[in-house]
């Protein structure tokens, strides 16, 4: 069957991924039906970028997978992983009320007291929302993780080595729903599983939409109190319209927002199921050095190059910020965040 094309206020056209910034269609139209991917392994599970031979880690960019396809990523499986993880607090529930715009904010209860069992006997209501975090501690979604990473090792690693704390967060929700707009330390190959979404991505070197002193305070403090979606960030966005085999990538620190519209729901098949497959590596690892170093110049009245700007200033930052964060460890108790 033909799936259905989407037309909404902001994505006027059937594409995958437009940029309003850019004024072009990167991607291209989505495949037609009865068409195979070409890049589609002959079996097993796979993620690879949208445009054949296209990847770089330090790109915000469309991807395909077939993880839709995966038996651990469906409904039932999903409900008994929230169960397990329930107990430890990693269900998390949105703030009732939220819109994009708000500060993402979440709690373990769901806000309106029911168990985790009736959240999902009632998934398919319209508003429903419930995230799990970090399902790597559970170990058969661990090995879930380990078959994606075996996937996008080969398009990360030339770029950037070294891939560490691969973590894995699921958001299951019936429309309308949002994630409101925040960023993340980690890279994060985002896919969607079931349902639709429109998912915005800011390219994370955008300085107008987050500065770089308060790119700054998050790698080294987690705080995320300017970062905040304003008139006129929208039309800056990456916008891309994702089905269950479709993803994003984007790397650490790309501001990122989702919606999904009641409209875009099939009778009978309501929920939208993502992932988010994040990581840190060797890159991310140097650079929040360099994002502590130069918070601390800042103090100091100093506009330091951003990490990434200049290889051989990176290179002559690491050190000098690795001793300050050392200092701050031992002297003033600071506790660097993961990543570092
Ligand atoms: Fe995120």
């Amino acid at each position: 069957m033909q799936p259905p094309l989407l037309y909404c206020a902001d994505v006027h056209q059937p594409v995958t991924f437009m940029s309003a910034s850019h004024g072009s269609l990167v991607a291209g139209l989505p495949l037609e039906a009865g068409t195979t991917d070409p890049a589609k392994p002959a079996s097993g599970h796979a993620v690879w970028p949208k445009q054949e031979g296209s990847f770089s880690s330090s790109r915000v960019q469309a991807l395909r997978h077939n993880f839709h396809e995966h038996p651990l990523m469906q409904l039932p499986a999903l409900a008994e992983l929230a169960k397990d993880l329930y107990q430890t607090g990693q269900c998390r529930f949105i703030t009732p009320g939220s819109t994009q715009a708000t500060p993402f904010a979440h709690a373990a209860k769901d806000p309106a007291g029911r168990t985790i069992e009736d959240v999902f006997a009632r998934i398919e209501e319209p508003g429903s929302w419930v995230a799990l975090y970090n399902v790597e501690t559970h170990p058969v979604y661990r090995r879930f993780l380990d078959e994606v990473v075996g996937s996008i090792r080969p398009l990360v690693e030339p770029e950037e080595p070294g891939m560490f704390s691969v973590g894995g967060f699921i958001f299951i929700s019936a429309p309308p729903s949002v994630t409101p707009f925040h960023i993340d330390r980690e890279n994060n190959f985002w896919l969607q599983m079931r349902g639709r979404k429109t998912m915005n991505v800011w390219d994370p070197t955008d300085r107008y939409v987050v500065s770089a002193e308060d790119r700054d305070n998050f790698i080294a403090h987690g705080t995320l109190e300017n970062v905040q979606l304003k008139e006129g960030f929208r039309e800056r966005s990456h916008e891309f319209d994702v089905g269950p085999g479709d993803g994003v990538y984007f790397p650490s620190t790309s501001p990122h927002m989702t919606r999904s519209d009641p409209g875009w729901a099939v009778p009978g098949d309501g929920v939208c199921v993502s992932i988010g497959v994040v990581f840190h590596t060797e890159v991310t690892r140097r650079r929040a050095y360099v994002h502590s170093l130069n918070l601390a110049l800042r103090k100091l009245g100093f506009s330091p190059r951003e990490p990434g700007q200049s290889e051989w200033m990176d290179r002559l930052k690491y050190p000098v910020g690795r001793a300050l964060v050392w200092a701050k460890k031992t002297f003033r108790g600071y506790k660097p965040r993961v990543g570092f």
